[in-house]
């Protein structure tokens, strides 16, 4: 199959661009470089523009007219940002999809993979979240997710688009041969920050938020290996009409993660497992905006996917600190 992948040279896109190739797919990359580094295009086919350029994608479609499906992933994603700079988030993340929609609906183009997020949900009392549980975004860019995943709802019922949306919970680690990763100078997540740790490029390791209502009162994730996180993409293109047929739907939404929460002690635990050092961890009152977190249940990706995790938590932190030592080679930079 030829699978067009917008923002493609991103951190889940570039991972997602070679398992498509492992499993005899072809991947386009569309990305216009914003953030994503022209490494991780590598020697693939490229269209470095702006997902919102109409005249972009028909040329796309005339020169490939066998395209199959379009993984959409192209989008702004830091929170902190979404709420210094709204009208950005709302202008690439929702109006851009929108012309693109629209524009790979009316070429005949109509399969739509869509990178939404685990971070839509409202808190359960379980932390276990299904796709029909109820979604409470709390920034700019979580509302961005949930707006275009109404669009692409409503577009799929009154036109031929089709929508596969996938709800990613917490990816981690890298591609099997390190060659893409989280490509931020200074990562703000909690794996991230352990690894810098670890590096000794922190003094240590601060918990913030120890009074959740969690078992252990730290914040909740649920985090999936990259790669696992890439085959699923694989799958949702193959079984693109398999998976709305079965659901007799015009779109649906699927949790993507490995379906068991970890929170942040059990991380550090974990890490000190595979990096076989401890590390010195203070605690902190928790950052304004903190989230509790959430897992996903997986129940519907294992049926209409026939997708799971293969790799574990530390498999995943192992390739996480691996990428660290080797990413200065790909990016130039620690
Ligand atoms: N990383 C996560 O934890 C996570 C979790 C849930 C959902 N997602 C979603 O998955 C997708 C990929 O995330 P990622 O972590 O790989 O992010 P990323 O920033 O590494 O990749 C996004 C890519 O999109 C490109 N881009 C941005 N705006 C564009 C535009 N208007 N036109 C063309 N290209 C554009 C950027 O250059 C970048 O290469 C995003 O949609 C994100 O919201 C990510």
């Amino acid at each position: 199959m030829k699978i067009l992948v917008t923002g493609g040279a991103g951190y889940i896109g570039s991972t997602t661009a070679k398992a498509l190739e492992a499993a005899g797919h072809v991947p386009i990359i569309l990305d216009s470089l914003l953030t994503g580094p022209q490494a991780f295009v590598r020697d693939r086919i490229f269209y470095e523009r702006d997902i919102g350029d109409r005249e972009l994608v028909r040329r796309i479609v005339d020169e490939h007219p066998d395209l199959d499906a379009t993984i959409h992933m192209a989008a702004r994603i830091v929170v902190p940002e979404s709420v210094e700079k709204p009208y950005e988030y709302y202008r690439d993340n929702v109006a851009k999809s929108l012309e693109l929609f629209d524009q790979l609906e009316q070429l005949g183009k109509p399969r739509v993979v869509f990178s939404s997020s685990g971070s839509l949900y409202a808190i359960t009392d379980s932390f276990e979240v299904t796709e029909d549980d109820p979604l409470a975004p709390t920034s700019p860019y979580a509302r961005t997710k949930r707006m275009i995943e109404q669009v692409l709802v409503d577009m799929s019922a009154a036109t031929t688009l089709r929508a596969i949306m996938l709800r990613y919970f917490n990816p981690i680690g890298s591609d099997p041969d390190l060659e893409s990763g989280i490509y931020a100078k200074e990562p703000s997540h909690v794996l991230g920050q352990l690894v810098m740790a670890a590096r000794g490029q922190r003094d240590g390791f601060t918990i913030t938020g120890t009074d959740h209502p969690t078992r252990d009162g730290t914040g909740m994730r649920d985090y999936l290996h990259v790669w696992d996180l890439a085959r699923a993409h694989v799958r949702a293109v193959e079984r693109f009409d398999d998976v709305l047929a079965s659901v007799d739907g015009t779109s649906v939404v699927i949790n993507v993660g490995r379906g068991e929460g970890v929170t942040v002690r059990e991380l550090i635990t974990a890490f000190e497992r595979v990096t076989g050092q401890p590390l010195p961890v203070t605690e902190a009152p928790p950052r304004p905006g903190d989230a509790v977190g959430a897992y996903a249940n997986v129940d519907r990706s294992r049926e209409l996917l026939d997708w799971q995790t293969e790799l574990s938590l530390d498999e995943g932190i192992a390739s996480a600190l691996a990428w660290a030592d080797k990413r200065h080679e790909v990016l130039g930079y620690e």
